[in-house]
């Protein structure tokens, strides 16, 4: 499938028929037949109540779980033709997550912390460290441990 289908915007997300089922006995469908796509600029809500799979959406979305069967899309790269290392660049320059936890790795500074978030985005620990700290919104306490 390409993921431009007659749009004039290229689709950054394409889902189609996507199903994930964790197995259990009997297996939970949380995802079943998922088809949308989402294009430059469009912002999308997912609600929906405890259960009814948006957690494993965004997991899926976010290429963190790959699906049980159907067709993910992220920039026009097809995620089950990618090895986990190009799964990784690909999430390091397109996608972006903002955790409900803040995931931080106890015994690094803060700065490394951030440092941390760019590596799959290669460049030099060096870069990675300037960058947060030329950074206004950097914070004032580069050195503090978590
Ligand atoms: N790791 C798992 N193993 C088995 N079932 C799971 C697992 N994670 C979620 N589920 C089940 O999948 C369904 C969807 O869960 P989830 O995606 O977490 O929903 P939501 O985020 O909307 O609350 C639920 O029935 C949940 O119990
Ligand atoms: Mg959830």
């Amino acid at each position: 499938m390409s993921a431009d289908r007659g749009h004039t915007k290229p689709a950054v997300l394409a889902f189609t028929d996507v199903v994930e089922e964790y197995p259990s006995t009997p297996p939970v469908r949380a995802l079943d037949g998922v088809s949308f796509e989402i294009t430059r600029g469009e912002l999308l809500a997912i609600a929906g109540p405890s259960g009814s799979g948006k957690s494993t959406l965004l997991h899926v979305m976010g290429t963190l779980d790959r699906p049980t069967s159907g067709e993910v899309m992220v920039a026009g790269h097809d995620e089950s033709a990618l090895s986990d290392a190009e799964l990784s660049g690909l999430r390091a320059r397109h996608i972006g997550f903002v955790f409900q936890q803040f995931h931080l790795l106890n015994g690094f500074t803060s700065l490394d912390n951030v440092a941390d978030g760019a590596l799959y985005g290669g460049g030099k620990l060096s870069d990675r460290r300037a960058r947060p700290r030329n950074d206004s919104q950097g914070g004032t306490r580069p050195s503090r441990r978590p």
